[in-house]
């Protein structure tokens, strides 16, 4: 692993994304052989935003390797207003050798990795979630075998962050993501941009449209997440209208291939954008994304310490 930080998975390599994989398979397999991986560390979790699964997966993965967590409860207050944020990054620097950020502006987490001499490790801003993209996507490859080249994933609802570290995710793995979102709520321009130039080499194939079924159409797994993400909240009941013809129900999971899979980050609003008789049915495997977020990150963690030692 080269990089110095995880900010997007749009900066890794695919050797670096298979390198991720077989680490948190390994960590998953024998834990205690990683006891004492980071002993003498300290890890510092800045979150601007609530947070179950990355506070609860990042203290306990860092803790689980010998270091030890600090955690910055910045909820309500954003990062930069007491100081600046190069401030921050200049004083934890000094005294931990990873940063974990959740942030509102992606600007934030790019400005603590920039100036920042340890690895910074982006846990999740408006732009992108690359931690949940990679443990998805370490998620399906222990579903479907490791190579996931020619995979159909189709992600329906919002084209958010969550949606955005899932088409990088493809791009690098030559799998195929279809995206059914309503009109004005694609994923970002730049983001297909780049994912469809990586397409290129890897045989990846990026498609957006703007009819759930369409997007499911023989899909091996459906995707959704919130409507409203953190941040958005004012607009919920406005998208609750917009967005539920985008609702995961098993009218429209028929449509995908037949035994496939059900994705979600997690936190689900059952009714929303899925029906309880699909997110909590055998086919959904959103525990199984939740406990690998705890693995891969401490292969993340792993991975980045090592490089920059
Ligand atoms: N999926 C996810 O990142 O969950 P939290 O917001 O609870 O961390
Ligand atoms: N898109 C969601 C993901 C939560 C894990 C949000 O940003 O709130």
């Amino acid at each position: 692993m080269a990089l110095k930080d995880l900010i997007s998975i749009s900066h890794l390599t695919t050797k670096e994304i298979r390198q991720i994989f077989t680490t948190t398979a390994d960590l998953k397999a024998h834990p205690r052989n990683y006891a004492e991986a980071l002993a003498g560390c300290s890890v510092a979790l800045i979150f601007e935003k609530p947070s179950l699964r990355t506070r609860v997966t990042f203290d306990l993965g860092a803790t689980q390797m010998g270091a030890s967590c600090v955690y910055l409860d910045h909820q309500g207050v954003r990062i930069g207003e007491r100081e600046s944020v190069k401030d921050m990054a200049l004083n934890l620097e000094r005294w931990v050798d990873v940063i974990v950020a959740r942030t509102y502006s992606h600007e934030t987490v790019i400005e603590l990795a920039e100036t920042a001499s340890v690895p910074v490790i982006n846990g999740l801003s408006e732009f992108s979630h690359p931690c949940q993209g990679l443990t998805d996507y370490f998620t399906l490859t222990e579903k479907v075998g490791a190579d996931l080249r020619g995979f159909r994933l189709a992600y329906v609802g919002d084209g958010n962050n969550t949606a955005h570290s899932l088409i990088f995710g493809a791009a690098k793995l030559g799998a195929h993501i279809r995206i059914g979102c309503p009109k004005g709520y694609e994923p970002s321009a730049d983001v297909l941009k780049t994912a469809r130039k990586e397409a290129r080499k890897t045989g990846a194939k990026i498609e957006v449209v703007n009819d759930p079924y369409e997007a499911v159409d023989g899909v091996q797994a459906v995707y959704t997440d919130v409507w409203a993400s953190m941040g958005f909240e004012a607009e919920t009941e406005r998208r609750r209208e917009i967005f539920s013809p985008f609702r995961v129900t098993r009218k429209l999971m028929k449509t995908a291939a037949k035994d496939a899979l059900f994705m979600h980050c997690l936190p689900a609003h059952r009714g929303d954008e899925v029906d309880a008789d699909v997110i909590d049915s055998k086919i959904s495997i959103v525990y199984d994304e939740a406990e690998n977020r705890l693995h891969t990150q401490k292969a993340i963690m792993l991975l980045l310490v090592r490089a920059n030692q």
